[in-house]
């Protein structure tokens, strides 16, 4: 029997105290981020948009900052040993430290969510230039990784000040990425609702959807998630905790990996899946593979759909449906050595879940990968 609660959306919202108007930017920091913003420009197609270092007056780091569409990334490396970046790739390897939040008030946005018991991370700062002014502000989330608020309604520069236009020469095309769908957390054993309780709390986002260890498992392993999504939709954050099962789970394997709780995967929106995805896999990009056997039952459980089914298979794309349209999505491998950060494409044809139908197919590819790598 399926254990999947979905939580009545359409009641009425309280005044929402942290309002966002979507993701900002999402910040990984990176061993090599020159190298970082090649492959992320050369494999995905990000366009150069702002540069941020020694030239710049950041004496201690350099930024590089791309972009496709809605989607923003910030690359960003130490150039010296002893600070909270280099601590940070030690620790961790490359991965997303910032998931920043797009507000209107950034000073509104620290004060109401650290009133409510969010930790600081970064107490309310002005940067101005001749562009204007940005706020930011920010708290602290599961593991190292952070949330900042970012308002920029006064400032009208590339991106932010302390950093200047990036122009680059090389500038290949762009593969129809359009914006963070979603982006979700791996947390601890006994932390999925901790978790959820600071989203639901400090932040005063709800449970849209619950999944249990019945409905994510496979013959080997198991993993539990709640979805958390703010007032209006724009931001939705996903935390999956390990369960017990057979042999290790993939989330176990994350947390050992990167040691600790962080990112697991980046949810980007495309309008159109076999396009982005085709380009991308003819750039390098891998993602899981899917057996033939997934094909030959899927239309039975999804009914009809606009697009033909050779290409997907073709490419490993999967589908699922929910009462209110279906969906398509593909799973990237691992985006560094460690397994621990990836890419999720998704095209949505008006579902608004996250694809329950595909959990067992997609966590059966996670575990031959694993079982490839001995981690099983
Ligand atoms: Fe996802």
């Amino acid at each position: 029997m399926s254990t999947t609660t979905l939580v009545n959306t359409s009641s009425p919202v309280q005044t929402d105290f942290l309002p966002l108007q979507g993701t900002d930017y999402v910040e990984f920091y990176v061993g090599n981020a020159k190298q970082a913003a090649h492959f992320y420009k050369t494999a995905f197609g990000f366009q150069s948009l702002a540069y941020a270092g020694p030239e710049t007056g950041m004496k201690d780091k350099v930024s590089y900052v791309i972009r496709q569409n809605k989607l923003t990334f910030v690359l960003t490396t130490p150039l010296r040993i002893n600070n909270p970046i280099a601590d940070h790739i030690y620790k961790h390897g490359d991965g997303v430290k910032v998931l920043a939040l797009k507000v209107d008030d950034a000073r509104s946005a620290f004060e109401e969510t650290t009133k409510r018991g969010g930790e600081a991370y970064l107490e309310p700062i002005v940067l101005s230039d001749d562009n204007g002014e940005v706020v930011l502000s920010g708290i602290h989330t599961y593991g190292d990784t952070v949330h900042v608020f970012v308002e920029r309604k006064n400032y009208n520069g590339v991106f932010m000040p302390g950093f200047r236009e990036w122009k680059s020469n090389y500038n290949p095309t762009e593969t129809g990425l359009l914006y963070v769908d979603h982006c979700v957390g791996n947390v601890g054993w006994n932390q999925m609702n901790p978790r959820v309780k600071f989203y639901e709390e400090v932040m005063g986002f709800r449970n849209i959807l619950s999944f249990d260890d019945k409905d994510i498992s496979t013959e080997y392993s198991a993993l539990m998630s709640k979805v958390m999504s703010n007032g209006n939709g724009y931001v939705k954050f996903p935390i999956n905790e390990p369960a017990e099962g057979k042999k290790k789970s993939q989330v176990e394997e994350y947390l050992d990996f990167y040691n600790g709780e962080g990112c697991q995967h980046v949810a980007i929106a495309t309008n159109d899946i076999v396009a982005t995805v085709s380009e991308l896999q003819k750039r390098g990009v891998e993602f899981l593979s899917i057996p033939p056997s997934y094909y030959e039952t899927v239309l039975d459980r999804v009914g009809k759909i606009d697009e033909d089914l050779a290409p997907l298979q073709q490419l490993g794309v999967l589908i699922d449906r929910d009462d209110q349209g279906y969906l398509l999505q593909i799973f990237s491998k691992p985006l560094e050595d460690r397994p621990t950060l990836f890419f999720e494409i998704i095209q949505r044809k008006g579902a608004q879940s996250f694809g329950k139908g595909n959990f067992k197919a997609l966590f059966e590819a996670l575990e031959r990968e694993q079982d490839a790598r001995g981690n099983l």
